[in-house]
């Protein structure tokens, strides 16, 4: 491939991976603030926002390194798009059980992402932008490492608060 070729193709999978962290926040907020009885996802919620926010940091650094204004980005449809994805569970009695597997699906896309990012980086020999996308890399799979542990004590819990008759909140 054409060395022009290799950088328009890195450019794009930047600004489509900032639409990602986007998304994710827009799929992430919504569910924190309708957490009442899973502090401990709250918690790991509200940390990943603010580890999300640095990433878009670093992603737009990235770019502006590259030269590329990351102000035109089409992050507005998708970051849409999330929102209404998470606003269609809010209905379900099984919300934070729909919830935590769309996290942990999102966060293992993420990962692909920035897998798929640095073998660009490396093939294109951007070197400075690897350690910025190695570093929201680690992140995600911290994240997905969470969410799979978690998992079956959501889901335990779930089950006895069902129980309890308290799943009109999630
Ligand atoms: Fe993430």
């Amino acid at each position: 491939m054409a060395e022009n070729e290799t950088r328009d193709f890195f450019i794009t999978g930047l600004r489509n991976a900032h639409a990602m962290e986007n998304q994710a926040l827009s799929i992430m907020k919504p569910q924190l603030e309708r957490i009442e009885n899973y502090p401990e996802v709250a918690q790991k919620l509200q940390q990943h926002i603010q580890e999300t926010e640095g990433q878009i940091d670093r992603l737009e650094q990235i770019l502006q390194d590259l030269g590329e204004d990351h102000s035109a980005l089409k992050d507005w449809a998708l970051s849409f798009a999330g929102g209404m994805a998470a606003m269609g569970h809010t209905m379900a009695g099984d919300e934070i059980i729909k919830n935590s597997l769309a996290n942990f699906a999102f966060e293992n896309y993420e990962i692909a992402a920035y897998k798929s990012l640095l073998t660009i980086a490396d093939a294109g020999g951007y070197v400075a932008a690897t350690s910025g996308l190695r570093a929201n890399l680690a992140e995600e799979q911290t994240m997905a490492a969470w969410l799979d542990e978690n998992l079956a004590q959501v889901t335990t819990r779930f089950l006895s608060l069902k129980e309890a008759d308290v799943t009109a909140k999630i």
